[in-house]
């Protein structure tokens, strides 16, 4: 596994994007920063990360043959693989919040930020962004809404461990993708789904609550909410937010 250690970097997405397209670049080569002054979220948001207290990283997968409409199930392929790598790391109840957050409890503990480069209906590569909030212990955002493996454990980690571990998953994932694994990723994505089967109440793009559980995944990567009529609702990710 190659894996580049810069100390400040604007974000690990970003540079690596530009690796790619300037030179020749290794599957699963990592960038990792101890740093990040532009750390990138979904949804053009930013990712605020304490400097060399936690992990924030880039890895680069190259595809064959990857067909675009299978595009759902790297997402869950890649966060079953940090959610695989913070269990064994820490045993803590976690869940994975769709489309990729890792949260445990109600707290986000490590967003995903996966950016991809598609080539008539191919997912040529990725490049697969993760922040994971590892010893950090004071936060700028409301602590009800985030959280750290130090402040739910009280533990230090080591954070190259840590990364090496998560890597060594993702193989293992992405290994599943290739072998067209779809229903099992797909399987064990929904048994650590947060809230599913869960009811709670949502609120939609209009700015509408309504009551409802979250049932599936579409075929095409939509979360499915359940009503209480029973009817199925679809929403994409800016569709829909817990109320
Ligand atoms: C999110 O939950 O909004 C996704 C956050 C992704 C953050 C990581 S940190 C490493 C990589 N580089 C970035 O600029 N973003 C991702």
């Amino acid at each position: 596994m190659k894996i580049i250690k810069l100390n400040a970097i604007d974000s690990t997405n970003s540079f690596l994007k530009e690796m790619v397209t300037d030179s020749v670049v290794e599957n699963f080569t990592v960038v990792v920063a101890e740093s990040q002054v532009n750390g990138r979220g979904q949804q053009d948001s930013v990712w605020l990360s304490e400097p060399f207290k936690n992990l924030t990283f880039s890895v680069y997968i190259s595809f064959k043959n990857f067909k675009i409409q299978h595009k759902k199930n790297l997402l869950f392929a890649v966060s079953l693989a940090v959610y695989g790598a913070v269990k064994e790391a820490t045993n803590l109840q976690i869940s994975i919040k769709w489309p990729n957050d890792i949260l445990s409890g109600n707290k986000k503990i490590c967003g995903i930020l996966v950016e991809n480069s598609i080539q008539k209906d191919k997912i040529r590569h990725s490049v697969v962004g993760i922040g994971l909030n590892v010893n950090q212990t004071n936060f700028s955002e409301a602590i009800y809404k985030v959280s750290s493996l130090k402040l739910l454990t009280q533990k230090n980690y080591d954070l190259d461990a840590l990364l090496k571990v998560i890597v060594s998953k993702l193989k293992e994932r992405i290994n599943q993708l290739e072998n067209k694994q779809f229903e099992q990723l797909e399987g064990e994505y929904l048994k650590v789904l947060h809230k599913k089967n869960t009811p709670a109440m949502y609120k939609d793009s209009k700015g509408v609550l309504f009551m409802g559980f979250i049932s599936g995944i579409s075929k095409d990567g939509l979360l499915q909410i359940k009503l209480e009529d029973e009817t199925i609702r679809e929403f994409g990710i800016k569709e829909v937010s817990f109320a």
